[in-house]
């Protein structure tokens, strides 16, 4: 965990340099001589050896543990939250998958070319087949493990549309698809007694930039630092969405954890200027700020919702006439968006959506979740319109994975889910971010336990048998001092008003709409609030919540530069990506870009995107497209 990176500290902090760089502070300098102070007194820290360390207690850390289990190979997984309380509750909509159940031509080839064409061809190949091969088995699987995905009448999973999808793929559970399959997956993992450790922030990676080691984490619940040593860590610690104002998780979530771990330690980051703005997030002038952006779920368009703005236009004829509301969502979103600044939306900045056409009986038992959340605020979905408008809901970048294991570029640091990047390219299919959890964990579970891994020993009954680095014995313990120093932080500004800050220069820069000097205003303004973290105040202590978003801005900072960077370096518009000055897509910027840790910041460098398979590009050739009027 750092505001600025240690100036002059190697990885592990195993063999000290001469200092260079700008950014030290108080904490850095302390972290270089190692101080091992907590408050006045010597460092108090539990040790916990494991052989796997999964970090993130959502679908992809719970579903790798699970793998893991299934293999004989013993897991502790870690959660910030409550266990079985992890963001993929939020994912409303639903799961792909081509079972074909209602669309008997559709096949995994056909997901396939519909996520590539998505992803505007920036994903990379291997990753999508290995996700949409494997959904189809996934899904009956789930089904068997308890999260009882809606049936057709003739017993089959049945499927909605979602957008963008040639045929319907989406398997859902009414409007909490994300919610029934954490569930099944948490009594799964409960059945196989897989360990969890709830509360538990992990701050840092132990790692020398070559191979990982373990963790340092707080136990949120009652302060204790804990060095986690382990002889593989998996990150399954989500995305980095809440960097913005606008966005569909809680705040404490997507906060950037995963990725600024898995990069400090040595892993690359990648596509980090793909952010997917979700079109119908909920209006906070409208319903209070409490629900400002959060989702509602593409599940109403897919079940027939029409978009109008405020002089009852059904304004998509315009931007996507064949695809209508269901196009892609960054089609959808900058359509709104356009609307908006245009005058034509609603006097709180949205626009209406609307399924009241619909009967009343089918939205209920199709959308149960929406009804009630709108009916606590007054609203019947099933006779009138919501507001609605675009919010931050998930980031396509993450961290740079070798897609036949999820490992990266530092021995046994692996990352999963939302955390880790590749499968969606320049912009995601709905309800393919579940399918990448649960089609990914079992590829990286199976890796893992190939390592064969057992818990590292630290020597505490022997020291002479220790295989535990203590050059990272010495780097956990300095890690913890400086969150000592964070703690006792008494500068004049609180980390809520930092991050508040964070989130608007991000919603003014680096929105929907970017353009190069909007992005390097941002870039400078960034440099700024860095400058103000000097003067962060923390009041209470370690359990306390300025302490926690004391170190989420940590993690934003970091992503928050190479998402701005990543946007300027790339000159082009592509899916989710929009660039006024550089309004067209460019054959040259098939590329991905990529972020590495340097001596003196963030070195980035591009990488050219491999072809999809024969199977695959004739799927691609065969030119399969959603027929909304099946809709109407
Ligand atoms: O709108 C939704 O239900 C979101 C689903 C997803 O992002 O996959």
């Amino acid at each position: 965990m750092t505001y600025h990176r240690p100036a002059g500290e190697t990885y592990g902090g195993i063999a000290p340099t001469e200092e260079r760089g700008r950014g030290t502070d108080r904490r850095d300098d302390d972290r270089r001589r190692g101080d091992r102070r907590s408050g006045d007194g010597p460092l108090d820290y539990e040790t916990v050896s494991v052989p796997v360390l999964v970090i993130g207690a959502g679908a992809a850390g719970a579903r790798t543990a699970i793998e893991l289990a299934e293999r004989g190979v013993e897991s502790l997984v870690v959660g910030k939250r409550d266990h079985g309380d992890a963001h993929t509750t939020w994912a409303a909509g639903g799961i792909n998958g081509s079972l074909g159940s209602l669309d008997p031509d559709d096949d995994w080839t056909i997901h396939a070319a519909d996520t590539l064409k998505e992803g505007h061809f920036l994903n990379d190949p291997v990753a999508v087949e290995t996700v949409t091969k494997a959904m189809p088995d996934r899904l009956r699987e789930l089904d068997e493990w308890g999260t009882n995905f809606d049936k057709t009448d003739e017993g089959r999973i049945n499927q909605r549309y979602f957008g963008a999808q040639s045929f319907r793929r989406t398997a859902f559970v009414g409007d909490r698809t994300g919610e029934a399959i954490l569930d099944a997956l948490v009594a799964k993992a409960r059945s196989l007694d897989v360990p969890y450790r709830e509360n538990v922030m992990v701050t840092d990676l132990l790692s020398d930039g070559q191979r990982v080691y373990g963790a340092v984490a707080v136990d949120l619940t009652d302060g204790r630092f804990v060095l986690f040593a382990a002889d593989s860590v998996v990150v399954a610690a989500g995305g980095f969405s809440a960097l913005y104002g606008r966005h569909s998780s809680r705040d404490d979530e997507n906060t950037a954890d995963g990725p600024a771990l898995a990069y400090e330690a040595g892993a690359d980051l990648m596509d980090l200027e793909f952010v997917q703005f979700h079109p119908t997030g909920m209006v906070g002038n409208r319903y209070g700020e409490e629900w400002s952006g959060r989702l509602v779920t593409e599940a109403v368009r897919g079940e027939g919702g029409r978009l109008y703005n405020a002089d009852g236009e059904r304004f998509m004829e315009r931007y996507s006439p064949d695809q209508m509301e269901l196009d892609a969502r960054d089609v959808v979103a900058r359509a709104i968006a356009r609307e908006v600044r245009e005058g034509r939306g609603t006097e709180n900045g949205g626009v209406y959506l609307d399924i009241s056409h619909r009967d009343a009986d089918y939205v209920r038992e199709r959308l149960p979740k929406m009804v009630e959340r709108f009916a606590s605020l007054g609203v019947d979905i099933t006779e009138e319109a919501v507001e609605i408008a675009p919010t931050a809901h998930y980031t396509m970048g993450g961290v740079d994975i070798d897609w036949t294991t999820g490992e990266t570029r530092v021995e046994g640091l692996y990352a999963v889910g939302e955390s880790a990047a590749g499968v969606h390219g320049a912009n995601r299919l709905g309800g393919n971010s579940l399918a990448e959890t649960v089609a990914m964990a079992p590829v990286v579970g199976r890796h893992v336990a190939e390592r064969d891994p057992e818990a590292p020993d630290l020597g505490d009954a022997d020291p002479a048998d220790a295989d535990f680095p203590s050059g990272m014995v010495a780097y956990a313990e300095r890690a913890m001092g400086a969150l000592a120093d964070l703690e006792a932080a008494d500068g004049d500004t609180r980390p809520a008003e930092l991050i508040a800050d964070l989130r608007k220069l991000m919603d003014d820069h680096a929105g929907i709409i970017r353009d190069g000097d909007s992005l390097r205003e941002g870039l400078a303004d960034l440099r700024l609030l860095r400058d103000r973290t000097a003067e962060v105040r923390v009041v209470g202590d370690r359990t306390g919540e300025d302490f926690e978003l004391a170190l989420d801005l940590a993690f934003m900072l970091t992503l928050a530069e190479g998402l701005l960077r990543g946007a300027l370096v790339r000159e082009e518009s592509r899916g989710a990506h929009f660039r006024t000055d550089y309004p067209e897509k460019s054959p040259a910027w098939r590329r991905n870009i990529l972020f590495r840790r340097g001596d003196t910041g963030m070195d980035h460098f591009t990488r050219e995107v491999a072809a999809p398979s024969p199977e695959v590009q004739k799927a691609l050739d065969a030119g399969y497209e959603l027929d909304y009027h099946h809709l109407e």
